[in-house]
């Protein structure tokens, strides 16, 4: 079926002869597959009698060689999936396999996309990113210090490049826009977090997604703050080169040279929030993070630093 998408993918015309030809396959079989096509990648496929097949609209995929163009130095190796469970999971399996760090994992489509705290992350065919970076860390805990919020510069200046001029962060990791998502991180670690160890920065970016019913929280995509369809594979080499450089920067100055900025990129200093863990919830005002990326709240007027993957913080009604 993806070869078939492949052959429709500039958009224009295909009669079912051709299509069915280049697939070695006939014109029924062809048809059958452009009703999955429809289907599950959800592609609407116009049919002209007499002149053929096209998409609706031309599709961009994802590309080494597109991205490679982008860059000003040299990307990580990339490995390209049409379909994968999860990004992440996929780059786990590579390190189990002996696969050297640094590499890349991209896919068109995730069919159990990861987010954090056990959620599912919406990953609808060909419409978004879905990136893991693999690293291998020597070296010990401050290599690992604020870094899932280093990524989340990365990504806040990447989109503001793109022209979401309104990005923020909102600690740890979520991007956002008008209190929308835009992008989430999802850190996955494997090894010994004390000596060597690998790391998965996994990072989804809703590029060009305009409808999901899917996901259960609000949202919005580059494409919908800006009214333009976005170049995915431009999108990657960009977001290459600025977690290239944040990288360098994080592992030469640790989290405390970043700190700053980061707060500065924060939507929610100064604001009342609830910071839910479980079943538990505890209310205060943001002061801001410490070196180590954790939050710190005033609590009944005493300052509280709070850590860890499974919190989350809500805006308070009156704040
Ligand atoms: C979140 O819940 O905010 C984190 C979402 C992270 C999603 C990305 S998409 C690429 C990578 N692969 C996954 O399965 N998850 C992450």
């Amino acid at each position: 079926m993806l070869k078939l998408l492949k052959l429709l993918k500039d958009g224009r015309f295909h009669s079912g002869e051709a299509l069915g030809a280049a697939l070695g396959v006939s014109r029924s079989a062809v048809w059958k597959q452009l009703q999955h096509l429809e289907a599950e990648l959800n592609l609407p496929v116009h049919k002209v009698r007499g002149r053929g097949y096209r998409l609706a609209a031309p599709l961009s995929l994802l590309d080494v060689e597109a991205i490679e163009q982008g860059l000003a130095t040299p990307g990580w190796p990339t490995l390209i999936y049409d379909e994968i469970d999860s990004t992440n999971a996929q780059a786990l399996r590579a390190v189990s396999g002996g696969q050297q760090a640094p590499f890349l994992v991209l896919a068109e489509r995730q069919s159990a996309g990861r987010g954090r705290r056990g959620r599912n992350w919406a990953s609808p065919f060909a419409e978004n990113l879905y990136y893991s970076l693999v690293l291998r860390i020597e070296g010990g805990m401050r290599q690992l210090e604020g870094l899932s919020l280093v990524v989340g510069l990365a990504v806040m200046q990447t989109l503001r490049a793109a022209g979401v001029s309104a990005a923020g962060l909102k600690w740890p990791n979520d991007v956002l826009v008008n209190n929308r998502k835009i992008a989430g991180i999802l850190l996955e670690l494997v090894g010994d977090p004390a000596d060597v160890c690998h790391v998965v920065l996994g990072i989804g970016v809703n590029v060009n997604m305009s409808i999901n019913n899917e996901v259960d929280q609000a949202w919005t995509s580059v494409r919908l703050e800006t009214g333009r369809q976005v170049d995915r594979n431009q999108l990657v080499a960009q977001l290459n080169e600025n977690l290239q450089a944040y990288l360098e920067r994080h592992r030469h100055e640790g989290f405390t040279g970043l700190q700053a900025e980061w707060e500065q990129g924060h939507l929610w200093q100064g604001r009342a929030v609830s910071l839910i863990a479980g079943v538990n919830v505890v209310e205060g005002v943001v002061l801001g993070i410490d070196r180590q990326g954790a939050l710190r709240l005033e609590v009944e007027g005493v300052e509280k630093s709070f850590s860890g993957g499974e919190l989350s913080l809500r805006l308070r009604d009156d704040s």
